[in-house]
């Protein structure tokens, strides 16, 4: 589809994910291009922009087009003199491979990510990113009219599979060096488009009122609908790539299969709002600070 600013949206996935062509991301972008950019990300969820190949700068620079910026994460250190710009190096242990929403253990995760591949593996080390608006109707009634009345609580603190080395296990000191505790609705309602969408992720350790086995097994229940292999797509890098998400109604993965192979990819992310559930329910804090220093957006 061709936009009336002139780019193309070509669909990449059957539920998630668009590339998007004919727009140069080191140029300035025309304010009715970034509006059309932003209409497809509401529709499309990810979007993949090919052979960029931004540096730092218009990595932030473009990020910055969709509202203010967070710093680059709550715990872990950004890129040397880049504060905004967290480095996701496999090198250093940086493996995301288990499904998540961005930094939802805090009362206002981001609205969205930016991933730029600066280096990547032969073979590898692709992202995988879901559609949970599409998980959330994939629910059969039951189970849909249980999730809207749940709520769960996100934590960086948990019990992690064991470091497979001392960088990684460094990184984990780090991440968990300061604890948060969120109680974030099961089903978010979009603040821009108003779809449903679960929730949860990896952060998302137990349900309030459950104990942990039942909390365990309702939220294996729920993710299974959100990693159905039908609403996945799975973005495979070049260099001087850049996709950008909604972290407001996706979850992402970053399967661990690419060896010693260096991979390494930059993260800048726009700050979001305070999730609301079904009933205009606003998220609180249960433990940690309000993360002013991670994202303008504390309140
Ligand atoms: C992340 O979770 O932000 C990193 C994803 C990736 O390594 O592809």
């Amino acid at each position: 589809m061709t936009t009336s600013t002139g780019f193309d949206i070509r669909r990449i996935g059957g539920r998630i994910g668009a590339e998007i062509h004919g727009v140069d991301l080191t140029t300035g972008l025309d304010p009715a291009v970034v509006t059309e950019i932003n209409s497809a990300l509401l529709e499309h969820k990810a979007l993949v922009f090919r052979d960029q190949h931004l540096d730092d700068e218009g990595q932030l620079r473009f990020a910055s087009l969709f509202g203010e910026l967070t710093t680059a994460h709550p715990t872990v250190p950004s890129v040397d003199g880049r504060p905004q710009i967290l480095p996701v190096d496999g090198d250093e242990g940086i493996r995301a491979n288990q499904w998540h929403t961005d930094v939802t253990f805090v009362r206002t995760p981001p609205k969205a990510s930016t991933l730029r591949s600066i280096v990547v593996p032969p073979y590898g080390g692709n992202t995988l990113i879901a559609n949970s608006g599409a998980a959330y109707r994939d629910l059969p009634e039951p189970l849909r009219e249980l999730a809207d009345k749940l709520w769960a609580v996100h934590t960086n603190d948990y019990d992690y599979a064991a470091p497979k080395n001392e960088k990684a296990a460094e990184y984990r000191r780090r991440f968990v060096s300061r604890t948060y505790r969120t109680a974030h609705p099961v089903v978010r309602v979009h603040p821009e488009t108003g779809e449903r969408g679960l929730f949860i992720g990896g952060f998302a350790q137990s349900i309030v009122g459950l104990g942990p086995s039942d909390s365990r097994d309702l939220l294996r229940i729920f993710q299974s609908y959100v990693t159905r292999p039908e609403n996945i797509v799975r973005v495979a890098w070049a260099p001087g790539d850049l996709v950008l998400f909604d972290n407001r109604i996706t979850q992402h993965y970053a399967p661990d299969d690419y060896g010693d192979l260096p991979r390494l990819l930059h993260r800048v992310t726009v700050a979001g709002d305070v999730p609301a559930g079904v009933d205009g329910v606003l998220s609180h804090l249960v433990e940690g600070d309000d993360a002013s220093h991670y994202t303008p957006a504390a309140v």
